[in-house]
């Protein structure tokens, strides 16, 4: 066969000829500075995903009679990383022998992060939870997660109109949302029903009042189920009453409160048969199995070259009892959702709570378990990485 040869063709092979000289050239004209020990990319990256932060208590004030706000800075560096509105942090500790920790969402807004301001704000209700609502002091010294979490609007997947439901000290991940919406980060129109029981039970309402009052894109509307006032709803939130306020359908839902309010949601909004990624529900901590006589176990922990073998009972999770023994294990989320937790299953069989089954099928397979929602069935044995 013959082949006609390409003008083209000779010319690409000139050009490849030239190319090695032409490389060595450059490359001797070239400077002979070392090449930097840190990347632009590897710094940014560090930036925006720091893993543990060290921070600092400035500042507590009672919203309500039973949540306190607690102001943060970061003391490792000097601002904390942008996050979405609706995030969460992982607050660690140690109480007595115990090193714990918690998820709050974030009630300050993204911008503030980067003035190295970071709020929550903590109901009196459970031992970190407690300790943090009546023990904590200006100065003490923390261990907190990057910010994570999934409960936070996204373009691609929600509609521009949110329909924002708290139950309680549930406003936390709002207050973010609400706050960048009126600092302008955010591109959705925001309604926002809050139930309390009564007034005085409901925090930040002059800070919403203000948000309402220069951002055009918030509505917020207080239900109060057991008093009359003026400027608030009686009674619940109700599917008739939100219609009474805004156009339900186009809407995505974004949820967060005690059970009973999502029961009591989900059943009121039924009849508009929404599809599943129309409602967003903030996940809550997986605790203790109501359980009158729960059994007594022996949990084997391998982490790094060190064997524990501490007390585990049947009612509570294998975190909580690795928490309880002083031991450093990884976790965020605890609903088991974020995976951070992950460790390895050794032996001894084993429940995993209700609905919380985050694994991946790969995961199942071949024996990792998520100790944030796990609870033993008869002796354990795992192998759980280091937190820090
Ligand atoms: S801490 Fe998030 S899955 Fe366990």
């Amino acid at each position: 066969m013959k082949f006609k040869r390409q003008l083209f063709g000779f010319m690409d092979m000139l050009r490849f000829k030239k190319m090695v000289p032409t490389r060595r050239k450059m490359l001797a004209e070239g400077p002979n500075t070392p090449l930097p020990q840190e990347y632009r990319t590897n710094v940014l990256a560090k930036k925006l995903h720091p893993g543990y932060m060290q921070v600092e208590l400035t500042a507590a004030r009672f919203v309500t009679n039973t949540m306190r706000e607690l102001t943060f800075k970061r003391v490792d560096t000097e601002e904390f990383p942008f996050f979405r509105a609706g995030q969460y942090v992982s607050i660690q500790m140690k109480i007595g022998d115990s090193v714990v920790s918690r998820p709050y969402s974030i009630v300050s807004t993204p911008r503030q992060a980067l003035e190295n301001k970071l709020v929550l704000a903590v109901e009196n209700a459970g031992f970190v939870s407690g300790y943090l609502n009546e023990k904590a002091k200006i100065g003490d010294r923390f261990v907190m997660t990057e910010p994570s979490g999934e409960f936070h609007y996204e373009t691609l997947r929600d509609n521009h109109h949110i329909v924002c439901i708290a139950g309680g000290s549930g406003i936390t991940p709002f207050m973010s949302m609400a706050g960048s919406l009126a600092d302008g980060d955010e591109p959705y129109s925001m309604t926002l029903f809050y139930g309390a029981r009564t007034a005085a039970q409901l925090a930040y309402k002059a800070e919403l009042d203000a948000l309402t009052a220069r951002c055009k894109d918030l509505k917020v509307v207080y239900v109060l189920s057991d008093e009359e006032q003026a400027g608030c709803e009686k009674g619940f939130i109700s599917a008739e009453l939100m219609k009474k306020y805004t156009d339900l359908t186009d809407a995505t839902f974004f949820l967060c409160g005690p059970q009973a309010m999502y029961d009591f949601v989900d059943k009121e909004l039924a009849p508009l048969n929404l599809p599943k990624k129309a409602m967003r529900r903030d996940a809550t901590c997986c605790g203790d199995l109501p359980m009158e006589h729960p059994g007594a176990f022996k949990l084997t922990v391998h982490m790094r070259d060190e064997v524990y073998v501490l007390p585990a009972k049947e009612n509570e999770t294998l975190l909580t009892s690795m928490e309880r023994a002083g031991l450093n294990a990884p976790n965020k989320c605890r609903a088991g959702g974020c995976g951070f937790c992950h460790s390895k299953w050794l032996s001894g069989s084993y429940r995993v709570a209700d609905g919380r089954d985050g694994r991946r099928e790969a995961d199942r397979k071949f024996g990792f378990i998520h100790p944030c929602v796990t609870y033993p069935l008869q002796d354990m044995e795992i192998d759980v990485p280091v937190a820090y």
